[in-house]
């Protein structure tokens, strides 16, 4: 992979301080962008999470013109690129958790577009369950915060490249996403399906491709629900898939040892995000 470009506070030449409340107790938010042909995708979608995840931990962040603009920027000097925001409340003025008067640091990193098996969107993906449970904890639920270190010791479980994802369930045993990624279920008859989602009440980070797929589901036609899962039912479920902002739609094939069909619902909302996605036959 070649080096990312990094640029602190806007400059990128800019440095960090090793007193980040970032770097000591995870105090930040952080936004995964895709970027096609020199553009963020979703940017606003993007940036409204951040500003409301600003707003709940009182974090402070420039304004969202600014983060557009350094983003734009930071999107436009490569063809297809992944561009990370970080955003953290910045070198801690005095020791321990308490807050007060931090400036915040703000980083946007470039990386290349990652190289990925393009079958993933097609056959689908391998799908485990993992050991590792996610805590509850709703003053944080939804968040893209820089705690994660749940979904860090559920993806290393298996390091076998036999496995693609690991859906985790919360401590109370609810159905609550991937590692890195939102679960939709489909349920119902052929002739009238419908979508479940885990709420993302006491856990869990609220995708956007999560919202993108709600919002064009119902313009599709399609019911969803956004509720309570457990495991059994994922048994039940006709058809599983998986999104994220970089992936857009990944239909799954197999859950622990159950194979799944890739089935026309799943194919159907991907047709519909193809062109929102800037998805061609050349991008695979
Ligand atoms: C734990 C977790 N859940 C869900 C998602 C999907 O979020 P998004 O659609 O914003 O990429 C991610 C993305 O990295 C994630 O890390």
């Amino acid at each position: 992979m070649s080096a990312p470009a990094v640029w602190i506070n806007g400059e990128a030449a800019g440095s960090l301080s090793p007193l980040d409340r970032g770097l000591h107790f995870g105090d930040g938010l952080f936004e995964t962008i895709a970027c096609l042909r020199g553009r963020p995708r979703f940017l606003e979608l993007h940036l409204e999470r951040l500003s409301l995840g600003c707003a709940r931990l009182s974090l402070p962040a420039p304004g969202r013109e600014r983060l557009g603009a350094a983003i734009e920027r930071a999107a436009a000097e490569a063809d297809r690129s992944i561009v990370k925001l970080l955003v953290t409340r910045g070198p801690a003025l005095q020791r321990g958790y308490a807050w007060g008067g931090e400036q915040g640091t703000w980083l946007v990193i470039r990386y290349p577009w990652p190289h990925e098996d393009p079958a993933l969107a097609l056959t689908g993906a391998r799908v485990r369950t993992a050991a590792t449970r996610l805590g509850e904890n709703p003053a944080l639920a939804g968040l893209k915060h820089c705690n994660r270190l749940e979904q860090i010791l559920a993806r290393n479980e298996d390091r076998s490249h036999e496995v693609d994802e690991a859906l985790m369930l919360s401590h109370s045993g609810h159905l609550v996403s991937g590692t890195m990624t939102n679960v939709f279920l489909v349920a119902g008859p052929p002739e009238a399906p419908r979508l479940r989602t885990p709420q993302i009440a006491l856990c869990g980070v609220a995708g956007i491709m999560r919202r993108v797929v709600l919002r064009e589901a119902a313009r599709e036609g399609i019911p969803a629900c956004e509720c309570a899962l457990a495991p059994h039912d994922l048994d039940e479920a006709g058809e599983v898939f998986l999104t994220n902002a970089r992936i857009g739609i990944w239909p799954v094939r197999s859950i622990d040892d159950r194979a799944l069909a890739v089935g026309p619902v799943t194919r159907r909302l991907q047709e519909r995000l193809g062109p929102l996605l800037g998805i061609t036959g050349a991008d695979g």
